[in-house]
Parts: C-alpha cells; structure tokens; sequence
C-alpha cells in the first residue's frame, strides 16, 4: 500500500477552526481519507458518493469488503437523499434520537455505490451529534462513508492518539478533538425488517427505542448467551494484542498463579481485593454502564501499549443497559 503523509490537526470542539474544516473537506473531495471525531468514536471518513475514496477506506483499515459501511450525513434531508425509501417509522427514530449514536438501516439509494453496502440493497445511515463532525458534514455538502478509524480487529479509538498509532501513513488527515464520550460505537437499527431489529447495540437502548416505535426484536448476537469463558481459557483475539480474558468472581486465584510464574497482568474490575503487586495493573473501574463505555476502549489501548502478558476483564451485569460493554468485550476476546 503506498504510505501518505499524515497530518494531525488540533481543534477546539465548541469553536472548530473552519479553515481546516475547509482543507478537510478539500481532501475528501478530491478521493482522500479524513479521520475524525463523533460523539461514540473516531470515524475514518471518505466520500461516500466516490466508490474510489470508499475503496482506500477498505484498503486503510484492512477491512474485508463484505462489510458494509454507515453513511454519515449532517441531518434528516440529507439523510433522506442516501435512501430510497423513508417510512414514518424511520421518521419518529430520527426526530427523537437524531443527532446522535442510532443508526438506522433502509433501502440504499442508487446514488451510494455498491461498495459502500457491501454489494446489498439496504444502507446504514446516522447523523453524528458531535460538533466536528457536524460542521465538517455541513462544509462538505456531501455524505461521508466513516468506519470506526482503526486497523480491521484492532480497537476502537476514542482519541487521535489511537487513530494515530493505528492509521498513520494511510489517511491524509486526522481531526484531533479530544477524548470522545460515548466512547462505544452507535446502536445499529434494520428498518429492512419487520419488527426493526436491533443488529449492534450501543448506548439508545432497546427500551428506548420500544418507548418511541413500539416491539423490537433483539438479534441472537446481541443477547447473554454463552458469555462466561473460563479464566484459564487460551483464546485467540484480535483486540487489543494482548490475549484478554472476560471472567467471573472467582479469578483471583488465577491471577495469582500467573504473577508467581512472573507474568505482568492487567484486570479490569470493581471488586479488587489482591494485594498491591508490582506485575499487576489493577484498573477500578466505574459501576456505571455509560462512564464504563466512555473509558473501556481507552483503558484497553493503555493496556495492550505495556505489553502484558494477559487483560482480565471481570464480568459487568447483563441488564441492558451494558449490552453494548457485554458485546464489545465478547468482541474483543474471540476470533470473529
Ligand atoms: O458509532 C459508529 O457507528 C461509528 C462512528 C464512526 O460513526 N462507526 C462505526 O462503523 O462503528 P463500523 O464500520 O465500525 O461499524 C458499522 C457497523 C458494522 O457492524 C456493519 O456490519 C453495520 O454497521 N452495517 C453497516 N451497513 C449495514 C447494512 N447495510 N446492513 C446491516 N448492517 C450494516
Ligand atoms: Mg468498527
């Protein structure tokens, strides 16, 4: 792949300086990749009405090509132009939850290229609250194809440094607007089925949804099946690099083994009671799911950065409101 220059651009969310904005959408106009800021997580942008930009996203990230894209537009209209049909229930979902992290899948408009949705008939489409995102949409006056801005099975970047460490020499741009604070990606709806079905849960919840369209169907994924793995396990991963571990209550014993054979651990947990030791990075962290959401893909990047030998994850609870905490550490400690 041949390697661009990077260029990382500091903006100030609440007053994002329109000149790079302008040299942002410029280098999407012209077929290049602009990463940058939502309110869940970092987006690797492109054109989506150019199949040659959208093509550079799969190649960037390393991302097999039968896996559709979300089409991100500025509001409602603009949304409306992506798809070809829009239905009253399409229009409650986005005056209640848009802007912000729904995103809601309905039949593609021959405008989006086959690409874009993975050669199906049906598109993913959001409008982001984030302000950058906001104004960059608004300045290019087109739609942009935007993945979360990591290398295909790697962690999702809830800040530049990690679109940086994961991405750089591969997009022309990064938009660095801080941490973000959903940290988790957007909630995916299908509107191509009857009921809707949730296909990715992220942090609208089902409930939330059922208060606004009436009866969802949860996909199978989605809900807590098999989802205890046995401490000792050897599991392949992806994400992060460092083989990670979702375990119940009883891991401190586990825990202890490893560091006595001198393996450096992490675990990520709220109910720590191991002594202090020098191999063990003990993470406390929050008991409530969205402050959870917000710092795990940032926890996790810190983590694999030190080169451990293992991340333990204890369990968090199964109600729904951490469905979407439950799928990514599923996610992140199974081949998928
Ligand atoms: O929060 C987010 O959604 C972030 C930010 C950048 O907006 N984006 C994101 O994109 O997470 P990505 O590509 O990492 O995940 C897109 C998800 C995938 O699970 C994909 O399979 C699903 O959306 N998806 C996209 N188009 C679809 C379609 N036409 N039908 C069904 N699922 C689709
Ligand atoms: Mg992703």
């Amino acid at each position: 792949m041949r390697s661009v220059e990077t260029r990382l651009c500091h903006l100030d969310p609440e007053n994002p300086d329109r000149a790079i904005l302008v040299e942002a959408a410029e280098i999407l106009r012209s077929g290049g990749l602009v990463a940058f800021p939502t309110e869940t997580v970092y987006g690797l942008g492109a054109n989506a009405l150019d199949a040659n930009a959208v093509a550079r996203i799969f190649e960037a990230k390393g991302r097999p090509s039968q896996n559709p894209l979300i089409v991100h537009v500025p509001d409602v209209e603009s949304a409306k132009r992506v798809v070809s049909e829009w239905s009253e229930t399409a229009e409650r979902l986005a005056r209640h939850f848009w802007a912000g992290s729904l995103t809601l899948v309905l039949p593609k408009s021959p405008a989006i290229p086959s690409l874009v949705t993975a050669g199906g008939e049906s598109v993913a489409v959001r409008v982001p609250a984030h302000p950058i995102a906001q104004e960059l949409l608004r300045v290019c006056g087109f739609p942009l194809a935007a993945p979360s801005a990591n290398p295909s099975n790697w962690l999702s970047p809830t800040r530049a440094e990690h679109v940086w460490q994961g991405l750089v020499g591969r997009v022309e741009m990064i938009l660095d607007g801080g941490a973000t604070t959903g940290g988790v990606e957007s909630t995916v709806l299908s509107l191509i089925h009857t009921p809707p079905r949730l296909l990715r849960p992220g942090l609208v919840l089902p409930s939330q949804i059922r208060e606004v369209i009436g009866e969802i169907e949860v996909d199978a994924k989605v809900e807590q099946e098999e989802t205890l793995l046995s401490p000792g396990q050897l599991l392949k991963h992806y994400s992060p690099h460092t083989p990670l571990h979702l375990v119940g209550e009883e891991v401190e014993k586990e825990i202890h083994l490893l560091l006595e054979e001198g393996k450096r651990v992490g675990w990520l947990t709220h109910t720590s009671t191991l002594a202090p030791h020098t191999n063990l990075i003990t993470v406390s962290m929050p008991t409530f799911a969205t402050e959870y959401a917000a710092r795990l893909f940032d926890v996790l990047h810190r983590l694999d950065a030190l080169g451990l030998d293992a991340i333990f994850v204890s369990l968090p609870p199964t109600d729904e409101a951490w469905y979407a905490v439950q799928d990514r550490l599923k996610r992140a400690c199974v081949t998928h």
